[in-house]
């Protein structure tokens, strides 16, 4: 039998329609907030995400898709949309072009990561990207658009904040978490080595527990704010907190990915194991001039699709009928039923039984395809020109004239 890949999983049924639920409450939420759907390639440059991503990052260090192509192209399945998008943005010129742009988008994500429950090779995630507000009212929008989704889907969660400073703080900050790490060099995972050389600040986000043994008394960078970060971090706690949005400040919240600079946001949930991060995001003001554009502010987040499924398939289906499910007695009564499914179609969700079987069988497949009407015809209603109705909702029965049917419905 040919399978799956490692990582890679089928979404069909219960899983399907859960995700069709997901996108559709993310989109209304995002349109809403301003953003319009953007749509980038799967496959990319591999220099776009060594670039953007980062070297020290576990992403491009390791869990890379990345093959050479046969016009010897060195591409890479996309592992996260943002730089996607940012390239977008600067190949279409809106960096030149000046203005507020905001973006959203879904689909397919690729980490070649060591599988397990939550995380996967392919992955979907839904994501937001700004483009052109330096103002932290957009950090606040961005994560209040996160928590009405939640909100929406009835998914609890704590979010995570952190500032990662500024192009004034970072490097005094840089230097102190330096001075800090080679004081403890002997006792750090080579990892941490790694990181110290391409970007110190990601070992505080070591999972190694000597090296967090040991990262517990480095210099903190909400302590080590420029004036400007740290009135936008205090305005943007002001901001949440005005709106009712509880959050934990998590100084060692740095993030994954090597773009982020001031705010940095996870929303984490405890219904789901170790892998529990559902969302995550923050402000990246230098990578459109990082990636060769003019230089513009960025703010965006993303969430992982799977995940969020994973926490609605434990909660009590509050799955509701929909649709009408047609069927006949006799081989007799299938014309008829195609034909009036024809018609319905125009207005309704429609499932045609081609098999003539007992009504029990029919009402057992109408019930596990949680249809809500079904329609039946035997011999008798072929005679009269009637149809037998069946509300599987309240269970409201009848046989109706073929004439009315379309005020039962
Ligand atoms: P990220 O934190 O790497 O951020 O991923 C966002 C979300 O994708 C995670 O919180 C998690 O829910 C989900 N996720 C990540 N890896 C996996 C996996 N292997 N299996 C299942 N789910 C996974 C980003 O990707 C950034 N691009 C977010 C962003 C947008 N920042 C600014 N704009």
């Amino acid at each position: 039998m040919i399978t799956t890949l490692r990582g890679m999983k089928d979404i069909l049924h219960e899983d399907s329609r859960l995700y069709e639920k997901i996108i559709s409450v993310c989109e209304d939420v995002a349109k809403k907030y301003g953003f319009n759907l953007i749509k980038t390639p799967h496959l990319e440059q591999t220099t776009l995400f060594k670039r953007s991503v980062g070297e020290s990052s576990d992403i491009v260090g390791k869990e890379m898709y990345q093959f050479i192509d046969k016009g010897e192209n060195d591409v890479c399945l996309r592992p996260e949309g943002t730089a996607g998008v940012v390239r977008a943005f600067i190949e279409n010129k809106l960096d030149k072009a000046g203005g507020i742009y905001r973006y959203f988008y879904h689909g397919s994500m690729f980490r070649y990561e060591r599988p397990q429950k939550g995380r996967l090779r392919e992955f979907h995630q839904f994501g937001v990207e700004s483009f052109g507000v330096g103002s932290v009212y957009e950090d606040a929008s961005v994560i209040l658009l996160v928590a009405e989704i939640f909100n929406r889907l009835n998914i609890s969660y704590t979010l995570k904040l952190n500032s990662l400073g500024d192009s004034d703080s970072m490097p005094i900050y840089r230097q102190k978490l330096l001075n800090f790490i080679d004081k403890h060099k002997d006792g750090i995972c080579d990892d941490c080595k790694r990181r110290r050389e391409i970007n110190p600040i990601r070992v505080l986000d070591c999972k190694n527990e000597k090296c967090q043994e040991i990262y517990k008394n480095a210099p903190v960078m909400i302590e080590n704010l420029s004036p400007n970060a740290k009135s936008d971090f205090d305005k943007l706690r002001e901001i949440l907190s005005t709106n009712g949005v509880k959050y934990e400040v998590d100084t060692k919240l740095v993030r994954g990915l090597d773009y982020y600079c001031k705010t940095a946001f996870e929303f984490v949930s405890d219904e789901i194991g170790s892998q529990s991060a559902i969302a995550g995001g923050g402000r990246y003001d230098k990578l459109v001039e990082y990636l060769g554009g003019k230089a513009s502010y960025g703010i965006g987040f993303a969430m992982g699709i799977e995940r969020i499924m994973e926490i609605l398939k434990s909660k009590p289906n509050e799955q509701k009928r929909d649709g009408i499910y047609i069927c006949a007695l006799d081989e007799i009564g299938l014309d008829k039923i195609f034909n009036i499914a024809t018609n319905l179609r125009k207005t309704h969700k429609v499932e045609v039984s081609f098999e003539a079987k007992k009504l029990a069988k029919h009402l057992q497949t109408a019930d596990n395809k949680n249809a809500k009407i079904l329609l039946c015809i035997g011999e008798n209603e072929l005679k009269n020109d009637e149809i037998w109705y069946k509300n599987l909702e309240n269970k409201d029965e009848k046989t109706i004239k073929m004439q009315n049917l379309k005020d039962h419905l």
